[in-house]
């Protein structure tokens, strides 16, 4: 780990509030530590967004349980990507919803693209896609 470097932030007092009230809550033992946090996980979402290393996912779906079209289209894309999806699991949550878990492994920005399109479909409620390194670092 390199050394240390301390800077100074202007910020709007209201921003600041907020900060702490989130501070406080996610439990940070120190605003730097939030910051250093926060910096960090911005940094790693960007380079994800566009890097070809591999790495593995998870992407959530809940969706309309009564959009046949939509099961089949569902289905397609993960045929379509079959080399990137691991496995899908599915619940029946409620009469009227269907939960979806898919775990993906292959390039971030393939498995953003993939998450992106199962995402888009119409009748899905909700949709994240949660990515980890595949390899250790
Ligand atoms: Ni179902």
């Amino acid at each position: 780990m390199s050394d240390i470097v301390r800077f100074s932030v202007s910020v709007e007092g209201d921003l600041l509030k907020k900060f702490d009230r989130y501070c406080r809550e996610e439990q940070f033992a120190t605003r730097s530590e939030a910051v250093r946090q926060l910096i960090r996980d911005k940094l790693t979402r960007r380079a994800w967004a566009t890097d070809t290393h591999e790495v593995a996912g998870t992407l959530t779906l809940v969706y309309d349980h009564h959009r046949p079209q939509l099961r089949d289209q569902l289905l397609e894309v993960q045929h379509d990507n079959n080399r990137w999806i691991v496995a899908a699991l599915h619940a029946h949550l409620t009469l009227d919803l269907c939960l979806e878990v898919i775990v993906l492994r292959g390039p971030a920005a393939t498995l953003q693209e993939i998450a992106a399109r199962l995402k888009g479909l119409k009748g899905i409620f909700k949709g994240e896609l949660v990515m980890a390194s595949a390899h250790e670092e």
